[in-house]
This record gives C-alpha cells, sequence and structure tokens, in this order.
C-alpha cells in the first residue's frame, strides 16, 4: 500500500513541452495537475530543445497549487534517460512526478526509480519526493500491472493510455475512447478499466482515466468522463480549455450527494455512540445505514471536501 500523501488530480492538463505559448496559457487554467509532454506530443527533432524549454518554464514557476509533471520518453527510445536527468537536474526542486509511458513491467519503473534516487542524491534533492505515474497503454502492461503498481514507493497514479492501448491491442478503430464499430454487446474498456482500478485500489494509488482527442465535442467528452467516474476513476485528461469545466464538476460528487454522505457519517457516528444507544444498523430518513454505508460515504466526503465542496443542509440527532 501506498504512504505517500496524494493529492486530488480530477482534472489533469497535457501540454507539449516544446511549446512555450500553451505551457504559458497551462498556468492560468483550472486543473489539479500539469504534464509537460516530451514523448508523443513533442516531435523527434524537438525533444532535445523541449528539455530546455520545461526547465526553464519550470523554473520560472506560476503554477500555482498545481501537481507539476513532466511526461519523459519510453524506455525503449534513446531519448529516456536524457529527459530524466536534464529535466531533474534543472528543476527536480520545482517538480512533482515524472510520468513513464508505455510501461510493459516492473523493471522499467525500477530503472526510472534508481534514476531518480541517483539524480536526488548528487543534486541534494529530497530522496523520494519525486512521484512517478505511471502509464499502461499496451497489452504486456495490463498484464503485469499487479507488479507494476508495487514497483516504487514513489509511484502515484496509474493511467490508461487508450490511443496507445487500441493499437497495442489492434482495436478495430481510430475514434479514441468511443466503442469500436462493430461491437455492440457492451463496453469495449470494461476489463481494462477495471483491471487499473482494481489494482489502483488494492495499491492505495490514483486510476486516472487518459485523453478524448475530439476535443471540440464536449458532449461526447463529458459522456466518456462520466463512465470512468461512476466506475470510481479519480480524474482524466484534459487537452483543452473547453474541457477543464466540465471534467472537474464530472469528478467531484454532485451537491446532494456530499451532503448525503456527510449527513450519513454524523448519523452513523451518533448511532453507534453511547447517546445513540450504541446501535450499529439504524435508519436514517427511510434508509438503513451500517458501517458499510459509512465506508462509502467516506469516499464520497473525502472527494467532495478535496474539491473544496462546503455542506448544504445538516443532520441532526433526534430530541
Ligand atoms: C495517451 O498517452 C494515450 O496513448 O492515449
Ligand atoms: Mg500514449
Amino acid at each position: 500500500m501506498s504512504t505517500r500523501t496524494i493529492r486530488p488530480r480530477r482534472s489533469t492538463l497535457a501540454v507539449p513541452g516544446s511549446n512555450p505559448k500553451m505551457i504559458d496559457k497551462a498556468r492560468s487554467l483550472d486543473v489539479d495537475a500539469v504534464f509537460l509532454d516530451l514523448e508523443d506530443a513533442c516531435a523527434p527533432n524537438a525533444k532535445a530543445e523541449g528539455r530546455k524549454i520545461i526547465v526553464e518554464s519550470l523554473r520560472e514557476g506560476g503554477f500555482d497549487g498545481k501537481i507539476r509533471t513532466v511526461r519523459v520518453n519510453d524506455w525503449t527510445t534513446p531519448w529516456t534517460y536524457r529527459d530524466v536527468v536534464d529535466v531533474v537536474e534543472g528543476a527536480g526542486d520545482a517538480l512533482d512526478c515524472i510520468m513513464l509511458p508505455k510501461v510493459q513491467d516492473a523493471a522499467q519503473v525500477r530503472a526510472l526509480d534508481m534514476l531518480l534516487t541517483q539524480i536526488e542524491k548528487s543534486t541534494g534533492l529530497d530522496v523520494g519526493r519525486i512521484g512517478i505515474e505511471a502509464q499502461i497503454e499496451t497489452a504486456a502492461g495490463l498484464i503485469a500491472l499487479n507488479e507494476i503498481a508495487q514497483a516504487s514507493d514513489r509511484i502515484e497514479t496509474l493511467i490508461f493510455g487508450p490511443a496507445d492501448f487500441m493499437a497495442s491491442i489492434q482495436m478495430k478503430s481510430l475514434v479514441v475512447g468511443e466503442q469500436p464499430p462493430g461491437y455492440d454487446v457492451g463496453d469495449a474498456y470494461h476489463h481494462i478499466l477495471m483491471t487499473i482500478l482494481m489494482a489502483a485500489r488494492a495499491h492505495g494509488l490514483q486510476a486516472i482515466d487518459g485523453p478524448y482527442l475530439q476535443i471540440r465535442d464536449v458532449d461526447a467528452f463529458r459522456r466518456s468522463a462520466q463512465r470512468t467516474a461512476a466506475l470510481g476513476f479519480d480524474g482524466k485528461w484534459v487537452l483543452h480549455p473547453t474541457q477543464v469545466e466540465v471534467i472537474n464538476e464530472v469528478f467531484s460528487p454532485g451537491q446532494a450527494d456530499f451532503d448525503h454522505a456527510e449527513n450519513i457519517l454524523d448519523a452513523y457516528e451518533w448511532c453507534t455512540s453511547e447517546a445513540g444507544g450504541s446501535r450499529g444498523a439504524a435508519m436514517l430518513g427511510d434508509e438503513m445505514i451500517d458501517e458499510a454505508s459509512r465506508k462509502m460515504a467516506l469516499v464520497i466526503s473525502g472527494k467532495g471536501r478535496a474539491a473544496g465542496m462546503t455542506r448544504t443542509s445538516g443532520w441532526q440527532p433526534p430530541e
């Protein structure tokens, strides 16, 4: 089980690391996390310049309160070690996480962990402070997920990468995140999403859904986000400012659910106390509540409090 303190990540904004204008725009958006990309949104001949731009941007700051992540290239490329060394040596104290794409096995996470540890030691940074976000976007990565999730204490998130995943399993579709044409008997992503969610929950990590590429179709984006939010995922990527408000709303509980969860917590605390009759099961209105209800309420209440919600109706013990 991870013992790291992990901050809420309803929205994670993807930003090409070689584009200073987009990095600047990211500073002003109301997202929980930003990742500056050296991988697929950064052309091969722009990667060296991208590293410099990222270091300068992180040093400049202005990402107040947002989780700052850099996505490096995957270990099968020639670029990963140089990405990590340049970015962490240059701006390790202004960086929260490194995102590792296309993770295939636990050894790839351990390799990143060791490299980070050496750089932290040699530059006087706090050893272990920089987290790892592991993208699961291949069949091999999904099969090795349980080991990947435990490969380092630095891991904070397991992220579904739908585009690469679709390519990896040779799904017959080009529309990322939508059902492949011809498959009309369920959700083609259900097994993948649930496997990622189970590994995340079993090891105390966040489960994050990846991008939705049709950025002009906000309704379809909302539908796609609602599916993973309903399962229990913690957040999803955003690629464009129009997606930000939707995603923060979808991954926060509704006000009525938040109030209800807070009422369950208060009512159950009272019922189990001596004043409330030391009862393990009791009625809240028409609903029977018990210890399992308290655990479910804690989830909704925790997500709401983390999103800064306040309660609009209170519960009072009976006279
Ligand atoms: C994200 O990296 C994806 O491949 O969907
Ligand atoms: Mg990808």
